[in-house]
């Protein structure tokens, strides 16, 4: 399975913070944001990643993470998105590097606590398709959120005014190569981006769409409050280890 970055737009919801540089560059804790969804896909056991970048900064990327060393990587591969086409138009660009295999695609700002190594075996297993992650929120209506019947999707809205649970479909996402097919048959949303959601929606239609329900925390961090919890969020688990660590050398 490849792992693909998506680490571009303007981040417009971060000015002026994202005014010269690009949002995945802003420190979360003590690294830079980009680092959470590269040690997401390493530690699931994927080591083919493409970052797709875009807008402000998008040289820094190659000069941050030269050929993945901290990851313990030789290689990294980029691609770049040009204009303002949304998270699928950005994912078009994969298409060439995926070369027909199963993708395991993450957003760049979204950051969690645990492993997402469980959900990518179960996906090698699953024979075509989509597997998405959910995770109850407080405020689901700023995110894509699932409709769920008798423990089935129905249906996913992306950031509907009145939402039909209390699930978010988090921005790490699994799909097969027909990914690409339906990115070509989409359509502009209302605010002019072509949507991840309307992706999943046609995974759904065919019966082809799965979820799991993440464990752990999940945050994104492309608001300014997002992103001093996220901030917060990763220091108490970084200090929490390194607690663990301390008890083990002292027993
Ligand atoms: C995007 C997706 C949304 C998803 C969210 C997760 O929203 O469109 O469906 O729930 O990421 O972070 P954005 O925050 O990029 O507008």
């Amino acid at each position: 399975m490849k792992g693909i970055i998506l680490a571009g737009g303007i981040g417009s919801r971060l000015h002026p913070l994202t005014r010269v540089t690009n949002k995945h560059l802003l420190p979360v804790y003590d690294k830079p944001m980009i680092y959470y969804p590269m040690q997401v896909l390493v530690d699931a056991g994927i080591r083919d990643i493409l970052i797709v970048t875009g807008g402000n900064s998008a040289g820094d990327f190659l000069k941050l993470l030269k050929n993945g060393n901290d990851f313990d990587l030789q290689q990294l591969n980029f691609a770049y998105q040009e204009g303002e086409g949304g998270i699928a138009d950005a994912l078009r660009l994969a298409e060439y590097f995926a070369r027909g295999e199963k993708i395991c695609v993450v957003l760049g700002d979204n950051i969690i606590e645990s492993s997402i190594r469980g959900a990518k075996e179960v996906f090698e297993r699953q024979l075509h398709g989509a597997k998405i992650l959910l995770k109850e929120v407080p405020d689901p209506e700023r995110f894509g959120v699932p409709t769920i019947e008798n423990g089935k999707i129905t249906r996913i809205d992306e950031k509907p005014k009145h939402p039909a649970s209390s699930f978010a479909v988090i921005g790490i996402y699994f799909y097969d190569w027909t990914v690409f097919n339906r990115i070509r048959s989409l359509k502009r949303s209302a605010r002019g981006e072509y949507e991840i959601t309307d992706i999943n929606n046609s995974y759904l239609r065919d019966h082809q769409l799965t979820y799991e329900i993440l464990e752990g925390w999940w945050t994104d961090a492309g608001t300014f409050e997002s992103l001093l919890q996220a901030s917060s969020l990763v220091r108490a688990k970084t200090l929490e280890k390194s607690q663990q660590i301390a008890n083990v050398r002292a027993a």
